[in-house]
């Protein structure tokens, strides 16, 4: 039933195909920047994928300063140093190199760049988002991981140590001008990071596909996004050098994070606490609580879920909506054990006694607002005993 006005916004240029970091020049151009703040981490800057843009944008006659000191999980302190190295050099834009961590930090230093903070004074949470005034200086987001979809996102997730928890910056403004998605840049992604991060971008379309609202535009997407995970995530771990999966891959983290401006599920929830709590990889964290809440939801999302199965290759024909859902969620199953995930929260090191806080820092996560079938604390917390034992 269309019931209400929506909002369908799709509106960053993105370049996709091997080779296209080298038109990132004519991007800066069209956006007006002169000189940028490349913000990336440590590991790129030692892998030569940061000199290699270096290199493209001397080679233009274009000076640029570099921030690489960007962590995991990045946390406010970061975005201040980014910021402090944005002001310093006198850049007039950002580009965002890497995975999701570098890609946000990019965002934020933008918002901070004519925005007094700090930070946290833009939290979704507490509705700061829409204090968020433009215009924001341009960003270009260049991902290097097939995860997170950042690059096309109008969020940041960033950790708040003083408060011991993931906050969510938001705002369209923060939607980068442009994307340049370049497969041969993921060719020196390690396979479990590969495996992680894919299983992000599987958790983003697959939550995104279950989120009751009406946006048809996001679910066809989030369906050729499944499609292209399950095809694709086994060769690209498997086979690093695999140029065509890795392109795949990299398309289908970026249809993830455009379909999930619908919104995200519980599987978020469990993993914002993981990592807040136990500094878990994002990726590796969604996949392992991804299982257990596809099962809580199995009934409210059968349709949903049936979906998924068909993207998988399952042939549905003949099934109830149940039966589909079950044969989903135990592709899904398969597919993060082919991949060499962790089967447990017990084996991937998590103590036991950290379940109870882990449930409470999760109700406090705004993403499970949105799953097809409301949680309640006891609910995220009988998950997570899920995901601890693979009850
Ligand atoms: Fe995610």
């Amino acid at each position: 039933m269309i019931d209400k006005i929506c909002q369908f916004s799709f509106p960053t240029q993105i370049s996709f195909g091997p080779g296209a970091a080298r038109m990132l020049p004519e991007h800066l151009a069209a956006l007006g920047m002169n000189k940028p703040l490349i913000v990336t981490d440590p590991g790129l800057k030692k892998t030569g994928v940061c000199t290699a843009v270096e290199t493209v944008l001397k080679r233009s006659g274009v000076p640029c300063a570099v921030f690489c000191e960007v962590e995991a999980n990045p946390c406010e302190k970061d975005v201040e140093n980014a910021l402090g190295a944005y002001l310093a050099n006198g850049c007039d834009g950002v580009i965002g190199l890497g995975g999701g961590s570098p890609l946000d930090v990019a965002k934020v230093v933008s918002v901070l760049a004519v925005n007094q903070g700090p930070l946290i004074r833009f939290d979704v949470l507490s509705g700061g988002n829409k204090q968020i005034q433009g215009p924001l200086p341009p960003v270009i987001a260049i991902p290097t991981t097939s995860g997170t979809g950042s690059e096309v996102g109008r969020c940041s997730v960033i950790t708040s140590e003083s408060e011991g928890r993931k906050f969510l910056v938001c705002n369209p403004l923060m939607m980068p001008g442009r994307a340049i998605l370049d497969p041969e840049l993921a060719l020196g992604l390690p396979p479990a990071l590969t495996a992680y991060t894919g299983l992000d971008a599987l958790t983003h379309n697959i939550e995104a596909l279950t989120v009751e609202d009406f946006h048809p535009m996001c679910d066809a997407i989030a369906e050729k996004g499944i499609e292209f995970v399950a095809s694709y995530l086994e060769r690209a771990v498997k086979n690093p050098g695999d140029l065509e999966a890795r392109g795949y891959m990299m398309m289908a983290a970026m249809m993830g994070a455009v379909a999930f401006q619908k919104d995200l599920g519980a599987a978020h929830s469990l993993a914002h606490a993981l990592s807040s709590v136990c500094g878990m990889q994002h990726g590796l964290a969604n996949a392992l609580c991804l299982v257990p809440v596809m099962r809580f939801n199995m009934e409210a999302s059968a349709r949903k879920y049936a979906v998924v199965a068909r993207g998988f290759g399952i042939n549905t024909f003949g099934m109830t909506d149940l039966e589909a859902a079950s044969q989903a969620i135990a592709a899904v199953e398969d597919l993060i054990r082919r991949v060499g995930i962790p089967a447990t929260l017990a084996d991937a090191g998590v103590e036991e006694d950290l379940l109870p806080l882990l449930g409470r820092k999760a109700f406090e996560d705004g993403c499970h607002q949105t799953n097809p079938r409301p949680c309640t604390q006891e609910d995220l917390l009988q998950l997570f005993r899920q995901a601890y034992t693979k009850g």
